[in-house]
């Protein structure tokens, strides 16, 4: 049986004579190629955790699942919490909206540099005819303001990209004056503009108003007041407490109760009380109609409840109700003469910051369309821009 082993080996091998040469060689060779193909698969794996650090991640989220990338990045920087929203035409519902603005920092100090800025707020109808005007007056104060814009939501409008008014509308609703849809109008206005963090101030504005100066003045005056400037103030006659209903108390009772104009100024703090009441807005809405006018008494009212050391109780809007009758004057081409603007800003007295003052009123309404050519003409030496 062992004898066996041999021959069979012997057969398998029928060239015994080049059998030590094969017997050498063999190993080297082997031992060659080993060597190389290992060192061929150490360049690979090399090579290929090399990609995978640097590129191959992203490229391979991206390959695998594209489902999962965010249009807008996730703030994962301060910087992306406090810029302002890049576009104003949200898909957000009212509801939404409200609550999204009511995110707000309960740290007083800002841990980086917030300029603070004024946001215009105009509520119209449709057109903006006196937009020149308002370009004029934005024109250089970049970083200062932000404008915000709610018509009718039938119309649409296009500004050029060069102008301050471009793609400044806001999603809007069909608000009727002296309803509850005004005030809806208008708070959704205050909460668009509290979206943007660094707005302070918030102005009311509608599209016959012009500024009664530059910018530089107008943003002056709002930074250094003590207080808000919100009509408001109690008249005993039928057109004030005269509207008071009984069933709005407890909430409200007739000594709370103000009117003032619809125009106001008020400031963050103030910008948010309004936007999150939801104690004064049903009884208001249930209680306040035509002809109870709602825009002329929910805010005063229930800011003059909830925070009347912040109220200058007058607004800085001049309107002319001289001429008598339900609607104030509305001023065309004829009426822009320097005499009519001296009328306006001079002889007028009231408080500013406690203090006796002859400027009180900083914008005026109500101008036609046809005013504006005049209204251009004037403006350097009368507006001062
Ligand atoms: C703005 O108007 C004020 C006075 O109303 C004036 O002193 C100031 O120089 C004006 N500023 C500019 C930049 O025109
Ligand atoms: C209305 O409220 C004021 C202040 O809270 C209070 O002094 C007054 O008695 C109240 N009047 C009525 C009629 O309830
Ligand atoms: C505004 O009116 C309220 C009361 O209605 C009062 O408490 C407040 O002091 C007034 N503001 C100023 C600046 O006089």
């Amino acid at each position: 049986m062992q004898q066996r082993v041999p021959t069979v080996e012997e057969g398998k091998d029928p060239s015994s004579s080049t059998r030590t040469s094969h017997a050498r060689a063999l190993p080297w060779r082997l031992l060659l190629i080993l060597l190389v193909f290992l060192g061929i698969c150490l360049v690979f794996s090399f090579i290929s955790i090399f990609t995978f650090r640097y590129y191959g991640v992203s490229s391979i989220l991206a390959t695998a699942k594209p489902s999962f990338q965010p249009c807008v990045s996730e703030p994962n920087s301060l910087e992306q919490w406090i810029k302002p929203p890049s576009n104003l035409l949200h898909s957000m519902n009212d509801k939404e909206l409200l609550w999204r603005a009511l995110f707000f920092p309960r740290v007083k100090k800002y841990p980086f540099t917030r300029i603070p800025k004024i946001a215009f707020m105009f509520l119209s109808k449709g057109p903006l005819p006196l937009a020149p005007l308002w370009e004029r007056f934005f024109k250089g104060h970049e970083g200062l303001y932000s404008i915000y814009m709610h018509s009718l939501p039938s119309f649409h409008d296009e500004f050029s990209p060069s102008s301050v008014f471009y793609k400044r509308f806001i999603p809007s609703q069909v608000s009727e004056w002296g309803k509850m849809s005004m005030c809806d109008a208008e708070r959704r206005l205050l909460a668009n503009a509290l979206l943007d963090i660094s707005n302070e101030w918030f102005i009311l504005l509608s599209e016959s108003c012009i500024p009664l100066y530059n910018f530089s003045m107008i943003y002056h005056y709002i930074k250094k007041s003590r207080y808000s400037f919100m009509g408001a103030f109690d008249d005993p006659g039928p057109y004030g407490r005269g509207r008071y209903n009984d069933n709005m108390a407890p909430e409200v009772n007739i000594t709370q109760w103000r009117k003032g104009s619809q125009w106001f100024e008020v400031d963050r703090r103030l910008a948010i009380t309004i936007v999150e009441d939801d104690t004064f807005y049903p009884k208001f809405e249930a209680f306040c109609r035509p002809a109870c006018y709602v825009d002329e008494h929910y805010f005063p009212t229930m800011l003059t409840i909830l925070a009347p050391n912040l109220l200058a109780n007058r607004s800085i809007t001049w309107v002319d109700w001289s001429r008598g009758g339900p609607h104030p004057a509305t001023f065309g081409r004829a009426d822009i003469k320097p005499e009519f603007f001296k009328r306006i800003t001079e002889g007028q007295n009231c408080l500013y910051n406690d203090q006796p003052s002859s400027v009180c009123f900083l914008f005026a309404r109500k101008f036609a369309p046809s005013a504006l050519e005049p209204l251009l003409h004037v403006a350097p030496t009368v507006l001062g821009f």
